[in-house]
This record gives C-alpha cells, structure tokens and sequence, in this order.
C-alpha cells in the first residue's frame, strides 16, 4: 500500500507492508532512529512520536493508519540548530543517564508543554507516566519538565 506521511515537515511517500508499525516506518524506511523501541508490550514509551499532534506510541500503530498524517519525532525538535527547550533543559537538569528512554520521553513531555500553563509536579508525573526509565529515579526528568515549561511560559 501507498501511503504519505509528513515527518518533521517533509512529505514522505513509500509503498509499505500493511502490517508495518509507523515505529519502524520510522527507523527502517526513514532512518530517523531516534525513536526507540524497548519492549514488545506497549508498555515503556521509548517509541512515542506525535501524530497529529496526539501523543502516541508508535509501536501500537501501523503506518497505513498514519496516512495522510502529520508525525514529529525527537528529530524535528530542534530548530535552525538551537536545541528545543527541552533538550536544553534535560540536559541542564541531568534528567538522563543512558539516553535511552528520554527522546520518548522529550516528546511525551512536549504535550505537557502544549498545555501553556505551569504544571505541579504531580501533573508532570501524571503526564509522564506511559513512558518508563530504568536510570533516573525520575526526579531530575521531573526538574527537568518543570524547568522547561517555566522558560517557556515566562
Ligand atoms: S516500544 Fe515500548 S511502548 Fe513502544
Ligand atoms: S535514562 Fe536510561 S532508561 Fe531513562
């Protein structure tokens, strides 16, 4: 099947197994491998993407649903070089240690960002609780979050 995508803004169009997950669509097809994949269970986050502008994991859906669909990955956070806030702020607040969850978790905490207003941590922990890190303790994503949306609703 056809299908058309726009990933970080740019048309893509391939002809895809209908059973392709748009997690690999994403990896294989496109080689934007920074999306993650850490189980087979839909449980730890590390592939959430952003499809029309929900959250999603992206290991829970096939890429022909994302037809004619908008999708952002870590990859298209960055603008003109200069990192999103929350690169900047992940990295300022130590809120990673193995990197391995945290572009999943940068795109789940950019719809928290999208709310436009200061959260209490809670709601951070609340928001961030479909994806899973092995490392942190949570704490310094947490900081991190709350820093982020604070630079950005100053
Ligand atoms: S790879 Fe774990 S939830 Fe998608
Ligand atoms: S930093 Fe290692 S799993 Fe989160």
């Amino acid at each position: 099947m056809r299908i058309r995508i726009t990933v970080n803004g740019k048309l893509q169009e391939r002809e895809v197994e209908p059973r392709l997950l748009l997690v690999h669509f994403l990896r294989d097809e496109l080689a934007l491998t920074g999306t993650h994949v850490g189980c087979d269970t839909s449980s730890c986050g590390a592939c959430t993407v952003r499809l029309d502008g929900d959250t999603v994991k992206s290991c829970t859906v096939l890429a022909v649903q994302a037809d004619g669909g908008v999708v952002q990955t870590i990859e298209g956070l960055a603008m003109n070089g200069e990192l999103h806030p929350l690169q900047r702020a992940f990295r300022q607040e130590h809120g990673l240690q193995c990197g391995f969850c945290t572009p999943g978790m940068i795109m789940a905490a950019t719809a928290l960002l999208d709310l436009g207003r200061v959260l209490t941590d809670e709601e951070i922990r609340h928001g961030l609780e479909g994806n899973l890190c092995r490392c942190t303790g949570y704490e310094n994503i947490v900081n991190a979050v709350r820093s982020a949306i604070a630079e950005v609703s100053a």
